[in-house]
C-alpha cells in the first residue's frame, strides 16, 4: 500500500459477502474516538485494548517521526491517560457490552480497581506463552492479563458455543461421564479455563506465518477470535482503540462484525487496514473444538480401541 499522505486520513472497507464496515481513524485516540458516531451514541458492543504499556517500545518501526512516543509520559501522567481513555471506552459501550484490556504485570491493578468503579469484573484471564525475555535474577515473565469487564453482568452478551474446547477428561482420559453432561455443555466439550495458551497462542515473532512486519506486539489471531466470539454477535460493533497492526480489525471484520478503530499512526494504521482487507492467515473455523490438552493421552491403548468398537457397534 502507498504511504502517500493523499490518502484520505479515514480508512473504510466494506467486506464484499457480509457487508459490515471496518472504518479507522488516525490520530490520539482520546480525539478521535467522539467522531464515530457509535461512541456518540453509546452503542458499541465490545471494546478490545492493546494500549502501549509505557515500556519505551519503538512504535516508529517505519520511521516516519509521527508515531507515539512510548517514552514520554511518567509513571502519573501514563495511569492518566490510561484512566482516561478507559473511560471513554466505558461510556462508549451499550448496556449489553463488554470490554477486554490486553495488559502486563506493571499495570493490570491499577487498571483493575479503576474499571471496577463502573463496571464488573467477569473474569481475570491469563495469555500464557512460551518464548518471553530470558532473565535469571527474577522468574521469566510468560504472561499478560486479559482482563474482561461488563456494563451490566445480567444482560452481558455472551456465547459460549464457538469458543467450546475439547475437555482434558476426553481428550487425557476418555472419561465417559464427560459424554452425558449436565451443565447443558456439547459431549466431550468445555468452557476454556482462564489460562489461555496452545498451539498458534504463542507470541507472534521469528517466522510465525502471521507476523506482521515492522510491528513487535501483534497478538496471535486466535486470541481475538475467542473474545469476539464470545462477546459479540455478527452484525455488531467492535472497537479498538490501539489498532497496531491490527488484529481485532482483521478478525472482526472476517467474523462478520462491524469495527471502528483508532491508531496515533499513520503508518501503522495504513499497514493494518491492508491486513483487514486481506483477512485472517489462519483457518479459524477449522481450529474451533480442539483440546489444549498439556499432557498426552493416558488411556491404556486396548481400553481406547474397545471403547471405539464399542462406539460403533452402538
Ligand atoms: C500494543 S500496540 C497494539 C497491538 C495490536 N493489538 C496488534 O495486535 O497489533 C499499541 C498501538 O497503539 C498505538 N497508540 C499508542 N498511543 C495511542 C493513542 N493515544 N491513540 C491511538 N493509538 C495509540 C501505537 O502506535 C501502537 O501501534
Amino acid at each position: 500500500m502507498s504511504k502517500s499522505k493523499t490518502i484520505k486520513p479515514d480508512l473504510t472497507h466494506t467486506h464484499a459477502n457480509t457487508g459490515v464496515v471496518a472504518d479507522i481513524r488516525i490520530g490520539d485516540c482520546r480525539e478521535q474516538l467522539a467522531k464515530f458516531d457509535q461512541v456518540k451514541s453509546s452503542s458499541v458492543d465490545l471494546v478490545f485494548a492493546d494500549p502501549p504499556f509505557n515500556w519505551a517500545r519503538d512504535y516508529d518501526r517505519h520511521e516516519t517521526g509521527d508515531a507515539w512516543d512510548d517514552a514520554a509520559l511518567s509513571r502519573n501522567e501514563y495511569l492518566d491517560f490510561t484512566y482516561e481513555w478507559l473511560d471513554l471506552c466505558a461510556d462508549a459501550l451499550k448496556p449489553t457490552g463488554s470490554m477486554w484490556v490486553n495488559i502486563p504485570d506493571d499495570s493490570a491493578a491499577e487498571i483493575v480497581v479503576h474499571l471496577k468503579k463502573s463496571m464488573h469484573m467477569v473474569n481475570w484471564c491469563i495469555w500464557h506463552y512460551r518464548f518471553g525475555q530470558n532473565t535469571t535474577g527474577k522468574f521469566i515473565n510468560s504472561k499478560v492479563h486479559a482482563l474482561y469487564f461488563c456494563k451490566d453482568p445480567q444482560s452481558r452478551t455472551w456465547n459460549a458455543d464457538p469458543i467450546l474446547e475439547e475437555s482434558d477428561r476426553r481428550a487425557i482420559y476418555g472419561d465417559p461421564r464427560t459424554e452425558s453432561k449436565r451443565d447443558g455443555m456439547p459431549a466431550g466439550m468445555r468452557v476454556p479455563m482462564d489460562v489461555w495458551y496452545g498451539k498458534f497462542w504463542g507470541r507472534i515473532q521469528g517466522n510465525n506465518k502471521e507476523r506482521r512486519a515492522k510491528h513487535d506486539n501483534q497478538l496471535p489471531e486466535l486470541y481475538l477470535q475467542r473474545v469476539i466470539a464470545c462477546s459479540s454477535n455478527p452484525g455488531d460493533t467492535v472497537l479498538d482503540p490501539f489498532l497496531g497492526s491490527g488484529t481485532t480489525g482483521v478478525i472482526a471484520h472476517a467474523m462478520g462484525r462491524h469495527f471502528i478503530g483508532t491508531e496515533y499512526s499513520q503508518a501503522n494504521a495504513e499497514m493494518a487496514f491492508e491486513r483487514i482487507v486481506q483477512g485472517p492467515v489462519r483457518e479459524l473455523d477449522a481450529l474451533r473444538g480442539g483440546s489444549t490438552a498439556i499432557h498426552k493421552t493416558r488411556r491404556p491403548k486396548n481400553k481406547k480401541s474397545s471403547r471405539k468398537k464399542a462406539a460403533v457397534g452402538s
